[in-house]
Parts: structure tokens; C-alpha cells; sequence
């Protein structure tokens, strides 16, 4: 045989991964190959790969006679709408995608090229852990892994996509970068499966129910996106992708934009008469952003907080906003951190926050005392004081007590505060002011009722509005909600090249 055909035949065998009939029963469970999966990622013709002649160095259990160049997992880089992305994705015809020595070295290999030379990494995880046969060697590939996505991180954009499953260790490395997507009913997530729990805990769950993608969008927050199947999971990574710079001393793509008619009055009657009455936080968005341009995150889990990626005159922007919709829009502990990791994504990657705010305050209660209240709840206020980049607030109607503060007020560093005139600014709701301030003129009233509909009323007139913040400065202007929009495209404008430098230190220490 020749050179020539001794490597063609080499990355024919490469090219296969585990061989014919171990992909098609990946067809068969719903799954593409790692490399299908990588030819709807990229665009057509760029990818490069490294490293596809690699092999393990494994001789125990008989695994020297068992070996595929590319151990388990192709590497490489290559574009998506033209721009430059590092990837991996695990073969699971191969060893079940387990992650041996060799198959880490390939992964920490293009995570530093992805860092020396700043543009994102895509991990398609599709893996059964770390490789058995290989023992310590695989658990020590595993923490280079979770070393290189800590040094990457808040430098490069991370996504993880899980297409398979994801246990033990192997949950770590995509826990540790920005955004994980899933696919339903074929990909799961798990510290310990379903036999483990049911011998320690005597609980009966099927993989489904204990870490499958609904169960993390909705009740652990683990995953951003609970895609219906791969090929929505990749069009996502794509989406998400535009939104972002490739490295955080860069900006975000700026999408052409043609100012025209920037009014929205249908914005004037969305605030409905009765302030206890709720309204869709969303319909505010869509009319104040560029048109289809909200790519909701996080949409399945702690719905009172709403947070995405969208555009305004062609420019990404974070959008952090309270959902009347759903328990009133109160803050509690899910949504303060849900609100709080997509604030630093922002931050870290110089995308510009829009923080919408109809909140009635911190939720109540022991359940939520007891898990934490106050330190989640602070993580929000922590990661909106922090936030360096332009960010600006509109209050559409309650901002009461703590969590006014917290929303992105002027206090903690806003940019520009607007108010619509709806908004109510006070340390608590008019009933529940009015019975504790005016308690004893209450209770010696000869008509108690009366009296304290007549302290309510005097105590919204008082404060449910927005002009004694506005006498203060601490809103800058009271706007119609129909002119939002063009507000908000000056604004952002205005702050285009805004400088804001945080103390010298190693790292502040937010409340986990
Ligand atoms: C070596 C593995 C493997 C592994 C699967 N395979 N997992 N080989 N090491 N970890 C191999 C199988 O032997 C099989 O080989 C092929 O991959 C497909 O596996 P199946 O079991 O046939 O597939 P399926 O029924 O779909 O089940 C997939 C699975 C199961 C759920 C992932 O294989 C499984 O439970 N694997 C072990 C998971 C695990 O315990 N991993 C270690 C986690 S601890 P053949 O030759 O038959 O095709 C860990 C620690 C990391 O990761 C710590 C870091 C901090």
C-alpha cells in the first residue's frame, strides 16, 4: 500500500467513527452522527478538523486491539455565518462517546486555540462519562476540561449543546460555560441516574423525568432551551451566536437598520386600568425591540423574570424584565438568579441591558426564607451593580420596596431611567402602608373601614406615580409608553461608548 492510500484509507476509517451500523442505530434512537451534527453547525465547506487521527493509548481490558483514529470525538474549527468557531462533538458510536486521556487532550487542544485567538467554543455533548477501562486518566481529562472552560470563561462565549447522555462528571463542563440547549427525549442531564437514586433514596424515575430537557428547563434551570429535536438545537446555537461578540474585548455584530415610523401606540393602552390586573411583559418587548428580533432564554423556568438577547436599530441588547403574567412579577429565589447569570453574560460580553420593571416586591414567605431569599435576591442586586455596560431601566408600573432598588435603579448605576406615567414608586403597596402608618387614627375611627379607604387614597396620590422620583432625578424623564422605542434607540446611541471602570481587585466576591 502506498502512503498516499495508507492515509486516505486512514480517514476513511476516521470518517466512520464506530462503524455503519452503530450510527444508523443513532438514526434509529432519533440521533445524528457527531459529524452530521457538525455539517448542520458550520457553514458548508468550512470545516477544519484537528486532531482526527488521534487514538487512545489504552492497553487494559483488551483495548488495544480496539482502536478509531479520532478516539470518540472530532475537533475542530470553522465558521457560522462567517464567523470563526472552535467546536467538538462527541461520537457515542465510539466508546459510547466516553471521554478517554486522549479524547480530553483533543477537547483542551481547540479550547485553547478558541482562547488564544478569541472566538467561541460549541461542545455537542453526546457522551456515556469518563472512559471505564481508562480509570484515573479520564477523571484527570475531565478537570483539564473544567480548568480550561473556568479560564475561558467571561473571555470566549461557551455553549453546550446535550444530545445524548451527560452524567457523572460529564454534567460539570457544561455546567460551567453560558448557555446549555437540550433536545427532548433524547438527551439528559444527571450527577447519578436513575438506579443510583432509586438505591440510595428508594425513589423510582425514569431518565426522562430526573434530567431530561424539560425536567431542566422547567424545575432545575440547569438547561436555556428545551429544543424538540437536534436540528432545533442547532439552529438555536446559531441564533444565540449572532447576538454575541467573539471575545469580550470585541462587540457584537451590528445588523443594518432603517429608521422609520419608531412610535408604538398600541404601547399607550397595554397597562390595564385595575393596577392588580395583569398584561404580558413579552407583547411590551416585541414592540419596543427590532421586529422578530427576542430570542427568549431561560422561557421555561422561573417564569416572573423574562430575560433574551434582541436588537434595537440593529445592535444586541440583554432584556431583563418583570412578568406581570406570572405571580405578579414578584422576585423570588429562581428568578433573582436566572435574572442574575444572564446580567453577567451581558456585562462579561459588552451587550447593553434593557431592564423593564412591574415588580411588587420580594415573594414572602418560609419556603422562601428558609432556601435564601436574601442571598439570591442579592445576586441580582449584586450582578445589576456590577454590570459596566450601558444599561437603562423603564418602569411600566409597580417598583415597591427593596425591589425598586434592585431593578436597575439609578442608585445602582443605571445610565438612564425612564418611567411611564402608570409607574408607582413606594416602599410598599397603598393598603399595606396605610394600616401600618396610620394604625391608631385607624382603630379609633368610629368607621375603621372608611378611614382606612380614605389613608389608602390618600397615600396613592401621594406615591403610586412617578413624579416625586422624577423630582428627585432618580427618573430622568416620564415618558409615553408610545414613544419607548424612540427613546430607547437614542438612549442606547447616546451610550454607545461609554467607559465605566469597576475598582482594582482580584475578583468581587457575589453572594453564591
Ligand atoms: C466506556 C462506554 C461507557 C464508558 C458506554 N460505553 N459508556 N465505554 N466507558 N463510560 C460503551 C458501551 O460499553 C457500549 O459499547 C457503547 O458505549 C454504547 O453503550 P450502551 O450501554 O450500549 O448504550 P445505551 O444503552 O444507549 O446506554 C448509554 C449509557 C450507558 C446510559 C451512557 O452506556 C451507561 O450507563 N454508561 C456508563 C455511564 C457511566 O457510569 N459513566 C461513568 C460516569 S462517572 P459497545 O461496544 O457495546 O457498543 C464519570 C466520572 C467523571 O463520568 C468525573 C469527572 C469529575
Amino acid at each position: 500500500m502506498t502512503k498516499i492510500n495508507l492515509l486516505k484509507e486512514n480517514i476513511a476509517l476516521a470518517m466512520q467513527g464506530g462503524g455503519e451500523k452503530r450510527i444508523e442505530a443513532q438514526h434509529k434512537k432519533g440521533k445524528l452522527s457527531a459529524r452530521e451534527r457538525l455539517q448542520l453547525l458550520l457553514d458548508e465547506g468550512s470545516f477544519e478538523e484537528i486532531g482526527m487521527l488521534v487514538t487512545h493509548r489504552c492497553k487494559d481490558f483488551g483495548m488495544e486491539n480496539e482502536v478509531y483514529p479520532g478516539d470518540g470525538v472530532v475537533t475542530g474549527y470553522g465558521t457560522i455565518n462567517g464567523r470563526l468557531v472552535y467546536v467538538y462533538s462527541q461520537d457515542f458510536t465510539v466508546f459510547g462517546g466516553s471521554l478517554s486521556e486522549t479524547h480530553a487532550e483533543k477537547i483542551v487542544k481547540i479550547m485553547e486555540l478558541a482562547l488564544q485567538n478569541g472566538a467561541p467554543v460549541v461542545g455537542l455533548n453526546d457522551s456515556g462519562g469518563a472512559r471505564i477501562q481508562e480509570g484515573v486518566v479520564s477523571l484527570g481529562g475531565y478537570a483539564d476540561i473544567f480548568h480550561r472552560n473556568v479560564q475561558a470563561s467571561g473571555v470566549v462565549p461557551q455553549i453546550s449543546a446535550i444530545l445524548g447522555p451527560c452524567a457523572g462528571g460529564a454534567v460539570y463542563s457544561p455546567a460551567i460555560t453560558d448557555f446549555i440547549l437540550m433536545a427532548q427525549n433524547t438527551s439528559y442531564m444527571f450527577v447519578t441516574g436513575p438506579n443510583v437514586v432509586k438505591t440510595v433514596t428508594h425513589e423510582t424515575v425514569t431518565s426522562e423525568e430526573l434530567g431530561g430537557a424539560l425536567t431542566h428547563a422547567s424545575k432545575s434551570g440547569v438547561t436555556h432551551f428545551a429544543c424538540h429535536n437536534e436540528v432545533e438545537c442547532i439552529n438555536n446555537i446559531k441564533q444565540l451566536l449572532s447576538y454575541m461578540p467573539q471575545n469580550c474585548e470585541e462587540d457584537a455584530p451590528v445588523y443594518a437598520y432603517d429608521a422609520t415610523e419608531e412610535s408604538r401606540p398600541t404601547l399607550d393602552d397595554i397597562i390595564p386600568e385595575n393596577p392588580n390586573q395583569p398584561y404580558d411583559i413579552k407583547e411590551v418587548i416585541s414592540e419596543l425591540v427590532d421586529a422578530d428580533s427576542f430570542l427568549e432564554v431561560h422561557k421555561d423556568f422561573a417564569e416572573n423574570i423574562v430575560v433574551g438577547f434582541a436588537r434595537i436599530g440593529g445592535r444586541s441588547i440583554g432584556v431583563v424584565a418583570n412578568q406581570p403574567a406570572f405571580l405578579a412579577g414578584v422576585l423570588d429565589i429562581n428568578s433573582s438568579r436566572k435574572g442574575a447569570r444572564f446580567v453577567r453574560f451581558c456585562d462579561a460580553f459588552n451587550i447593553p441591558l434593557l431592564v423593564l420593571v412591574d415588580v411588587p416586591g420580594f415573594l414572602p414567605g418560609t419556603d422562601q426564607e428558609w432556601n435564601g431569599i436574601i442571598i439570591n435576591g442579592a445576586k441580582l442586586l449584586y450582578a445589576l451593580s456590577e454590570a459596566t455596560v450601558p444599561k437603562i431601566t423603564v418602569i411600566t408600573r409597580k417598583a415597591y420596596g427593596g425591589a425598586y432598588d434592585v431593578m436597575n435603579s439609578k442608585h445602582i448605576g443605571a445610565d438612564l431611567n425612564y418611567a411611564w406615567p402608570t409607574a408607582e414608586i413606594a416602599v410598599m403597596g397603598a393598603k399595606g402602608a396605610a394600616e401600618i402608618i396610620f394604625k391608631k387614627e385607624i382603630s379609633e375611627a368610629t368607621d375603621p373601614e372608611e378611614k382606612l379607604k380614605e389613608k389608602e387614597s390618600d397615600y396613592t396620590e401621594k406615591f403610586a406615580n412617578p413624579y416625586r422620583a422624577a423630582a428627585r432625578g432618580y427618573i430622568d424623564e416620564v415618558i409615553l409608553p408610545s414613544n419607548t422605542r424612540n427613546k430607547l434607540l437614542k438612549g442606547f446611541k447616546m451610550l454607545e461608548n461609554k467607559v465605566a471602570k469597576m475598582p482594582k481587585r482580584k475578583h468581587g466576591n457575589i453572594p453564591l
